[in-house]
């Protein structure tokens, strides 16, 4: 059995990455649904629909645990997926696998708390306010998860959502690193205007921005801490492991890429974030 790693294209590797630096014997298939990407500017039922495809597939390849390593489709679908798909589909398989995401952990990071906890005190006067600002695709910061799930749990936290409607499809098609600059510190200066000034911390809100974290460290103002999305989903896995050892994820230490869309060697952006050239076969 194996770990399935899903997202639209190539931001999930930011999040396979660590997962494979903490399970190292664990095996692993990467799914990327590049016929598809970018999923950000889709409407919820189709984002619902590629989801479940992809997560299909990866159930088929044999994986028991799907990580959905994408804001898009966990913030729009997963709930969705768990809820009304997956109890079904575990009867008619007999099959006990599971979908997990990467908000549940982020949110986790960001507030220090964990998901079970809800503020009980609301209405307490706030002596200073954290602003946090997530820089996500356009469907995620419609969800508004962040803002929803952050706000009934830390009365202290303010959060200030940023779409990059294009970014995601940029990275994915190998922009160079001037031409996505530019638009980094575009989308970080209209979070500026929003707020009044700059977030206190940020969240990239979409795991393909973690490929160039660089940059939007760079356009931040020094020192500005970046919540991280890939460290948090690893350690959430290493906790839902202690907590469901019956789950079984092979010892071979495999590693296979998956994708939709055209097989062979991924962009330089990817070569360079990967530190070698990645070639992912057809799905
Ligand atoms: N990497 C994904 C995310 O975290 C999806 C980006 C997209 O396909 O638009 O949201």
């Amino acid at each position: 059995m194996a770990i399935g790693v899903f997202d639209s294209g190539v931001g999930g590797l930011t999040v396979h990455r660590h997962l494979v630096e903490r399970f190292p014997q664990a095996d692993f298939v990467y799914l990327a649904d590049q016929a598809n990407a970018p999923y950000g500017g889709r409407g919820g039922e189709e984002i619902v629909d590629l989801t479940r495809a992809g997560v299909i597939r990866l159930f088929d390849e044999g994986c028991d645990l799907v990580v959905l390593a994408c804001n898009t489709a966990a913030a729009v679908a997963l709930r969705r997926l768990q809820q009304t798909w997956l109890p079904g589909w575990r009867r008619e398989t007999g099959r006990k696998a599971n979908v997990l995401g990467i908000i549940v952990p982020t949110i986790e990071a960001a507030t220090g708390l964990p998901w079970e906890h809800e503020a009980e005190r609301r209405g307490e006067k706030v002596e200073k306010l954290d602003i946090l600002g997530v820089f996500s695709t356009p469907a995620t910061a419609a969800s508004r998860v962040y803002e929803i799930e952050i706000d009934k749990r830390r009365q202290d936290v303010a959060v200030f959502s940023e779409p990059c409607p294009d970014l995601a499809r940029m990275i994915e098609q190998g922009a160079g690193a001037a031409e996505l600059a530019k638009v980094v510190e575009d989308h970080v200066a209209r979070l500026k205007a929003r707020i009044g000034r700059h977030p206190d911390r940020a969240i990239l809100g979409c795991t393909h921005y973690e490929i160039i974290a660089d940059l939007f460290r760079a356009a931040l103002p020094p020192g500005t801490p970046l919540i991280h999305q890939p460290q948090a989903t690893a350690d959430a896995l290493a906790r839902y492991f202690e907590r469901h050892p019956e789950f079984d994820v092979g010892s071979d230490g495999g590693r296979r890429f998956l994708t939709t869309g055209t097989p062979g060697v991924q962009n330089a952006q990817v070569t360079t974030f990967w530190g070698a050239p990645l070639t992912f076969e057809a799905a």
